[in-house]
């Protein structure tokens, strides 16, 4: 899915990059396979189904039989979608195909990776706006367009600081970075790669539906703690 030589320049140089329908031939995902995931009760309990900019806690009634209540249900889902981002976490093992690429992300890396479904079906963006992570972060866009931006600007101490604080002095940063020309303004369409360094201002705007996939990888080296990759057919 993502060539060896792209992760390990990836790992190598500490620069973001933009690959063109790279993944054209092999999109790891589609919307008939978010459908499948969406309706599995299992795989959307709340410790995987995240909403971005979530204000309002989720309530729901327990169902009988329902072996995970902390699963939303769809109605809930339903009702969320209409204006809100969400992304799934802990999709690694989603197919034997993302499965294989993370493992490899993993063995070239010697760091653990995960593979996190973001999606929205509404058309205001309402992702995370300018930010900056602690992982390195490949993404593939599969559905829809989306625009990333990403910036070379040196961190300093305050922008640690200011991280996931609401602030003036914060805001005031984000929008000296926002105005500030970015290394990558791209318009991400379904196949295209980019890779997004650990601590890098992006912002990925997604102002239609989309479907992507992000795959995070940790800045450590700690290769005992990857999940299974082993993969069991019939
Ligand atoms: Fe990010």
């Amino acid at each position: 899915m993502i060539p060896h030589l792209l992760i390990e320049n990836a790992r190598d140089l500490n620069t973001p990059y933009v690959m063109p329908q790279m993944c054209k031939d092999n999109i790891p995902l589609d919307w008939a396979d978010l459908e499948l995931i969406v309706n599995l009760t299992p795989f959307v309990n709340t410790d995987r189904f995240n909403i971005v900019n979530r204000t309002e806690p989720l309530h729901w009634q327990h169902t009988a039989w329902t072996t995970d209540n902390q699963a939303v249900p769809p109605t809930t889902i339903r009702k969320i979608l209409k204006d809100k981002t969400v992304f799934i976490k802990d999709c690694s093992r989603l197919s034997k195909a993302i499965n294989e690429c993370i493992k490899d992300i993993e063995d070239i890396w010697k760091a653990p990776a995960d593979a996190h479904v973001f999606f929205n079906t509404h058309k205001s963006d309402g992702s995370f706006g300018v930010h900056f992570d602690n992982n390195h972060n490949f993404i593939i866009q599969c559905e829809g367009e989306s625009v990333i931006k990403v910036w070379n600007t040196e961190l300093n101490n305050d922008d640690f600081k200011y991280r996931d604080v609401d602030c003036v002095e914060g805001k005031k940063r984000l929008r000296e970075i926002e105005e500030s020309k970015p290394a990558i303004d791209h318009i991400m369409k379904p196949g295209d790669l980019v890779y997004i360094p650990k601590h890098h201002y992006h912002q990925y705007i997604a102002n239609q539906k989309r479907l992507s996939l992000s795959i995070p990888v940790a800045d450590y080296e700690d290769y005992n703690i990857r999940q299974d990759r082993d993969w069991i057919s019939f």
